[in-house]
């Protein structure tokens, strides 16, 4: 990502500084013209990258866990020891320095070498095929090289596009403030490089469990000895008149992202159907395009459901502060052309429409395949399937969540990764519980709201701070237990949060 161009920080770590120099567990300064934070953790000081590696986040703004520190802005974890990104969102490795104290002040060298590269297990499987290349299947994949298997990767995805980063189709990629090159997970030739036989515009059409392979919708067979299903979820699309026509678009892919694009660049007005978080982030990104946005959805408060009245009531002010306006308690009955029928009988004319009225799990091939399925692909703790050797993972996966002592399936970015990562080194063998908090992040302007833990009800929801000042928590509680905690400019407390629930 963005490369810091700022002056270096603090003092210059090569020169030396005294251990009262620190406030708290952390110092930001540099060497040379690199930012690097020093991190004291118990007798220990280590040396590493200021910026996380995902979007540059300050990681002097995180938390110290043990071995460990975590990103504020999406909870990125790195290993203080190694510098690997030891927890998705951020995928590459930071640098890591050496430290010497010496006559009672502390010195910061070299570059430590990266560490040794991973052997895994000689009794690993010879092929890996991932159905999917978005967040879990993309991650499955980097995982299984990093952890230095060495047998076939074959992934199969019905996408043209490598595998994006998907949030940002619907921020700063769609507003156009993100450059193209931000978007790709990794630059095309990584898979070559890392010998992952990525096969684009590729539908599988079935999976036969007995035989141990996939079938391709053109009908070439594609054998493995473990599986990984990582299909994701599309977009419902909405039965009304009208809405199969050109403007009227819903957003998954880069492919849909660049024909609103297209669109938005000649429009005026937009019609957004659905106040959900994907609608609300489009409208947003289609006000900074300075097109007037209208969204109509059936709710009489955005968000509400999931993150209570107070946040839904100033979720719907932050967008009216932009000029979006909203038809709640409304839906679009018809679309005729550029004018569209609410159910109330108003009417709205639109040059675009995007419609985000939430997904549905891609189970298909779950089900022709046979697998236990309920209200997606029901996993074990280890994400494995009721096929021994076919794991799934993302938005298609239910598991059995620790945190919630509820089986659950969510449809977020970074859960998909790191269960993508967990899969992987399962089907090494490694026999890991997933058993990471859930978390995920919305964006609307220069508003971000954080997210961890998961509660579908509670009965009361604490606040602490001020939700209309933007700095603020909200903690979701049932019978005084927290389930979820959302903030607002409280990244501590949400990185603390997720450290509570991880303990509880
Ligand atoms: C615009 C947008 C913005 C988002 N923003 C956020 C955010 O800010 N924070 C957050 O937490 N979450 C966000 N999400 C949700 C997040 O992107 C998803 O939870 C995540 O992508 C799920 O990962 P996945 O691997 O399960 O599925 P996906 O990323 O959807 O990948 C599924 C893959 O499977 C392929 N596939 C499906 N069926 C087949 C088949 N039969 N054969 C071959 N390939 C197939 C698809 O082409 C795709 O490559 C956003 C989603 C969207 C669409
Ligand atoms: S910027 Fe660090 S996790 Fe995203």
């Amino acid at each position: 990502m963005a490369e810091n161009q700022s002056p270096p920080a603090g003092p210059d770590l090569a020169l030396g500084v005294a251990p009262g120099d620190f406030k708290g567990d952390m110092l930001l300064g540099h060497v040379g013209q690199q930012d690097v934070l020093l991190v004291r953790s118990g007798s220990e000081i280590f040396a590493i990258d200021a910026h996380c590696s995902h979007y540059h986040g300050p990681l002097a703004d995180g938390l110290v866990t043990g071995h460990d520190i975590r990103c504020p802005w999406h909870h990125a974890c790195f290993d203080l020891r190694t510098g690997e990104a030891v927890r998705a969102p951020a995928l590459s490795p930071l640098s890591v320095w050496k430290v010497e104290q010496r006559d009672g002040r502390i010195f910061v060298l070299q570059k430590q070498a990266p560490p040794m590269a991973k052997k895994a297990p000689s009794d690993a499987p010879k092929r890996i095929v991932i159905v999917g290349g978005g967040a879990a299947g993309f991650a499955a994949a980097e995982m299984l090289r990093r952890e230095g298997y060495g047998g076939e990767v074959t992934m199969l995805s019905n996408d043209s596009a490598p595998p994006v980063d998907r949030p940002n189709l619907s921020k700063d990629y769609l507003a156009g403030n993100a450059p193209e090159d931000w978007v790709p997970l990794r630059p095309d030739s990584f898979y070559a490089e890392s010998k992952i036989d990525l096969k684009l515009s590729t539908n599988v059409a079935s999976i036969d469990v007995k035989a141990r392979h996939v079938a391709l919708a053109d009908g070439k067979i594609v054998p493995f000895d473990r599986l990984l299903l990582a299909t994701g979820a599309e977009p419902v699309r909405l039965p009304i008149p009208g809405a199969d026509q050109k403007h009227v678009h819903t957003l998954r892919s880069l492919d849909d992202c660049r024909a609103i694009i297209a669109v938005a660049k000649g429009a005026k007005r937009a019609i957004v159907i659905g106040a959900s978080f994907i609608g609300l982030e489009a409208a947003a990104a289609l006000r900074a395009r300075e097109i007037e946005v209208h969204v109509v959805a059936p709710e009489q408060r955005p968000m509400e459901r999931i993150l209570g009245p107070d946040m839904g009531d100033f979720v719907r002010a932050l967008h009216e502060e932009h000029g979006v306006i909203f038809h709640l308690g409304d839906t679009v009955a018809s679309i005729d052309g550029k004018r569209a029928t609410l159910k109330s009988g108003g009417r709205l004319e639109a040059d675009l429409v995007v419609v985000g009225v939430g997904v549905r799990p891609r189970l298909a091939l779950a089900e022709q395949a046979g697998l236990s399925i309920d209200r997606g692909v029901t996993v074990d703790a280890h994400l494995e399937t009721s096929a021994p050797g076919i794991y799934a993972a993302g938005d298609i996966a239910r598991w059995p969540d620790p945190h919630s002592q509820e089986n659950i399936r969510v449809e977020h970015w970074v859960v998909a990764e790191r269960q993508g990562q967990t899969a992987a080194r399962n089907m090494l063998g490694a026999r890991e519980a997933f058993d990471a908090v859930p978390f995920f992040w919305s964006q609307h302007y220069d508003v971000p709201i954080n997210y961890v833990g998961h509660a579908e009800k509670w009965d009361e929801i604490a606040i602490d701070g001020d939700i209309k000042g933007r700095d603020c928590v909200l903690r979701y509680k049932q019978k005084g237990r927290v389930l979820a905690v959302a903030s607002i400019y409280r990244d501590v407390d949400s990185l603390k949060a997720e450290v509570a629930m991880e303990k509880a």
